[in-house]
C-alpha cells in the first residue's frame, strides 16, 4: 500500500552540503551564518531587521518581555492556533484575551479585537493561520481607533508605544502576500518559525522581522533583543573568542535563544529556492486539491488568494461544509487506512485540558468551535509530487462519499 506522510522536511543534497560545509568549518554555532541568513530574510520579506533564534516561540516569548509585559496585563490573541502563541503570554504572567475568528480565512476577527481592547490591553498577537494573512489594515485601524485606552508601564520599550504591541504570529506566512507587501514588516514585529514541518526549516528555529519604518528606535531594538536572545551579554561567543577579546559584561539576565550556523546554513539554502521552487511547488500541489475538490457539495476550499493576499500555502484546510466532527474524523481515519496521513489545524485552545482549567470556554468562540468541527488538513510539502496530490484528492472523494451513504 501507498503511504503517504502528511509532512516531509524540505531537505536536499544542498542543504545536506551546505551543513557539512559549517560542521567542517571551525564554526558551528552563532556566527556568520547566522548574520548571512538574517541578511537574506531582511531582504527577502523587505524590512530593514531580522534576528534569527530557536524558535518562533522563543521570538514571541522575548518581545513580550522586552515590553515589560506580566502580570496584570492583557494580551489579545486569537483562540484558533497552535499553543505557543497562548503559552507565551501565561510565561510571561498577563493573561491571553481570545478573539473569536472571521469563519472562511481562520484568522482573527478585527472587530472581535475592537470590543476587547481595554487599558489591560498591552498587546495583540494575530496568527497568518495556514499562511493566509490576517486582516491587517482592518486591524491596524482599530489599533489607532482605540489608542486612547492605552496605560504604558514604565518600561522604556513600552513608554515608546502609543497603543498596544502588535506582534504577528507569522509562523506559518514566510512569502505570503498582503496589499503587495510580503509578511514581516506588516505589524509591529513579525515571529517566523523555520521548525521542521514548515514551508523553510532549519530543524527548528526562528526569525524576529520588524522595520525602521515602524521603529525610529530599530536599532535600539536590535540591540536589547540580541542582549536577550543570549544570557544577557555584550558580546556574543564569536566575538568573546577573538585574541585579546575576552571580557564581556552581563547586562540582565537574558535567555538561551539563538540559532546554530548549521541551522542557518540550512536556510541560507532553502530560502535561495524559496520562492521558484518550494512555493511554487506548493502552490500546485494546492490548486490540484482546489481543482479537484471545489465541486464536491459537501466541502468547502480554502482561500488561496484573494484581492488583497496569497497565502504561503503552508496548509490546505479543507472544510466540511457542515460541522460534523463524527463525519471529519471518520475521513481522517478511513484515509489513514489507505495509508494517507490527514490532520486537524488547530484544535482551538479552550478545549485543551490546561485551557479548559483556567476557565476558556469554546462555546464563546462559535466560530472557531465550527471551524474546528470541520478542519481537515490535507498534505502539502513540496516533495509530494502532484500525482501523489491528485491521488490523495480522489481518495478523498470516494472515502467521503461511502461515509456520507453510511453515517
Ligand atoms: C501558529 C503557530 N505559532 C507558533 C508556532 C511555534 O513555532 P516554533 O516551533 O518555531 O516555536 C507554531 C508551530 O507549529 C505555530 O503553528
Amino acid at each position: 500500500m501507498k503511504k503517504i506522510p502528511f509532512a516531509l522536511p524540505e531537505i536536499g543534497e544542498r542543504e545536506i552540503e551546505a551543513v557539512t560545509d559549517v560542521m567542517r568549518s571551525d564554526w558551528i554555532t552563532t556566527g556568520p551564518k547566522v548574520r548571512e541568513f538574517e541578511q537574506n530574510l531582511a531582504d527577502y520579506c523587505g524590512v530593514s531587521h531580522a534576528q534569527c533564534l530557536s524558535s518562533a516561540t522563543a521570538g514571541m516569548e522575548l518581545l513580550l518581555r522586552l515590553y515589560g509585559i506580566g502580570p496584570g496585563d492583557e494580551v489579545i490573541t486569537t483562540p484558533y492556533t497552535f499553543a505557543a502563541t497562548a503559552n507565551v503570554i501565561v510565561h510571561t504572567g498577563a493573561v491571553p484575551v481570545f478573539a473569536d475568528v472571521c469563519g472562511e480565512d481562520f484568522n482573527i476577527d478585527p472587530v472581535a479585537i475592537e470590543k476587547l481592547i481595554s487599558p489591560k490591553t498591552k498587546a495583540v498577537i494575530t496568527v497568518d493561520f495556514g499562511g493566509l494573512p490576517v486582516n491587517y489594515g482592518g486591524i491596524s485601524t482599530i489599533l489607532r481607533d482605540k489608542a486612547n485606552l492605552f496605560r504604558p508601564s514604565a518600561n522604556p520599550y513600552q513608554r515608546g508605544l502609543h497603543r498596544p504591541l502588535w506582534i504577528s504570529d507569522a509562523a506559518h506566512s514566510l512569502g505570503a502576500v498582503y496589499g503587495g507587501r510580503k509578511t514581516g514588516g506588516l505589524a509591529d514585529f513579525s515571529v517566523f518559525s523555520f521548525h521542521a514541518v514548515k514551508n523553510l526549516t532549519t530543524a527548528e528555529g526562528g526569525a524576529m522581522l520588524y522595520d525602521r519604518s515602524v521603529w525610529e528606535n530599530a536599532d535600539d531594538i536590535y540591540r536589547g533583543l540580541r542582549l536577550m536572545l543570549l544570557h544577557g551579554q555584550s558580546k556574543d561567543a564569536l566575538d568573546k573568542l577573538k585574541a585579546g577579546n575576552w571580557f564581556y559584561a552581563i547586562e540582565l539576565p537574558g535567555y538561551k535563544y539563538n540559532m546554530t550556523d548549521m541551522s542557518a546554513a540550512m536556510g541560507i539554502s532553502q530560502l535561495a529556492r524559496y520562492e521558484d521552487e518550494i512555493l511554487a511547488k506548493r502552490k500546485r500541489i494546492c490548486g490540484i486539491y482546489t481543482e479537484a475538490l471545489a465541486g464536491v457539495p459537501s466541502l468547502s476550499v480554502p482561500i488561496l488568494r484573494d484581492g488583497l493576499r496569497e497565502t504561503s500555502y503552508q496548509l490546505y484546510p479543507l472544510r466540511l461544509k457542515t460541522p460534523n466532527i463524527e463525519l471529519r474524523n471518520a475521513v481522517i481515519a478511513g484515509m489513514s487506512e489507505k495509508g494517507i496521513a490527514l490532520n486537524v489545524h488547530f484544535i482551538p485552545l479552550p478545549l485543551h485540558p490546561y485551557y479548559e482549567k483556567l476557565g476558556y470556554m469554546i462555546d464563546k468562540y462559535p466560530t472557531a468551535k465550527k471551524l474546528y468541527e470541520s478542519e481537515i488538513s490535507l498534505p502539502v510539502y513540496s516533495r509530494l509530487s502532484e500525482d501523489d496530490a491528485l491521488y490523495i484528492a480522489e481518495e478523498l472523494k470516494k472515502t467521503l462519499k461511502n461515509l456520507e451513504e453510511r453515517l
